[in-house]
């Protein structure tokens, strides 16, 4: 069956203090965006990408892909999932295996990719990448007194991609609803959702410093 990718790039990126939308920040004359596009297909496991922008820039976007009839634009919306939702809808009826990657995490490894199709592919329905937390974690109420302190050897930071069978995927987003993360969505279904090593490259760009780092790592390479 087929495998496809989306790539939510609709977001605005406010925490990122720049006036383009963050999929679109360049980093070393390529955006975020086109990272992510280039990681998910050079994996080998990927048939099909579907990149999900704001509307403004979806001409401009499918101009760029049209050559590649392996990538396709959709627009996306208000929140995550709405633009998940979108990418959905734009997904072939013979897919299989979805996984959803931020654009944001644009220096994400190939091989994280075929790691988490390759769970599925075992049997797993709802796969994510994690990583063991560093920081010793806080709960904390409004007024941030601390309320308790998990152990951090039962946490894992979890990022993309996040891998599904696609019947799994379409069933958690068809009540609508909002998460952070998909599997979110579908462990509120009560499936299990299996997390698979990630690798610290995957991280997301999210504030000025994150985009620093970013750079200094490319330029290491
Ligand atoms: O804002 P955050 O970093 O959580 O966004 C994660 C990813 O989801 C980003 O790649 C962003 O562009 C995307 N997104 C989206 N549509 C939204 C909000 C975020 O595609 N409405």
């Amino acid at each position: 069956g087929r495998v496809v990718a989306l790539i939510p790039a609709a977001g605005m990126g406010t925490r990122l203090g720049l006036p383009v939308p963050k999929a679109f920040v360049m980093l070393r004359e390529r955006t975020l965006l086109q990272r992510s596009v280039s990681a998910a297909l050079a994996s080998g496991v990927v048939d099909q990408v579907v990149v999900i922008v704001p509307a403004d820039l979806a001409a401009q976007i499918d101009a760029e892909y049209a050559d590649r009839p392996e990538v396709t634009v959709t627009v996306g919306g208000a929140e995550r999932s709405d633009s998940v939702r979108a990418g959905l809808a734009a997904s072939g009826p013979d897919t299989e295996l979805v996984l959803v990657h931020d654009a944001a995490r644009a220096l994400t490894p190939p091989a994280l990719f075929a790691d988490v199709v390759h769970a599925l592919r075992d049997g797993a329905r709802a796969v994510i990448p994690g990583l063991p937390v560093a920081d010793t974690l806080k709960r904390v109420d409004t007024a941030e007194t601390v309320l308790a302190t998990p152990d951090r050897s039962e946490l894992r930071a979890v990022g993309t991609p996040q891998g599904f069978t696609a019947e799994l995927l379409r069933h958690a987003h068809s009540g609508g609803g909002d998460a952070t993360d998909d599997a979110g969505l579908v462990e509120a279904l009560g499936v299990p959702v299996q997390v698979v090593p990630g690798d610290p490259l995957a991280f997301k760009i999210t504030t000025p410093f994150d985009l620093r780092m970013a750079r200094l790592l490319l330029d290491e390479s």
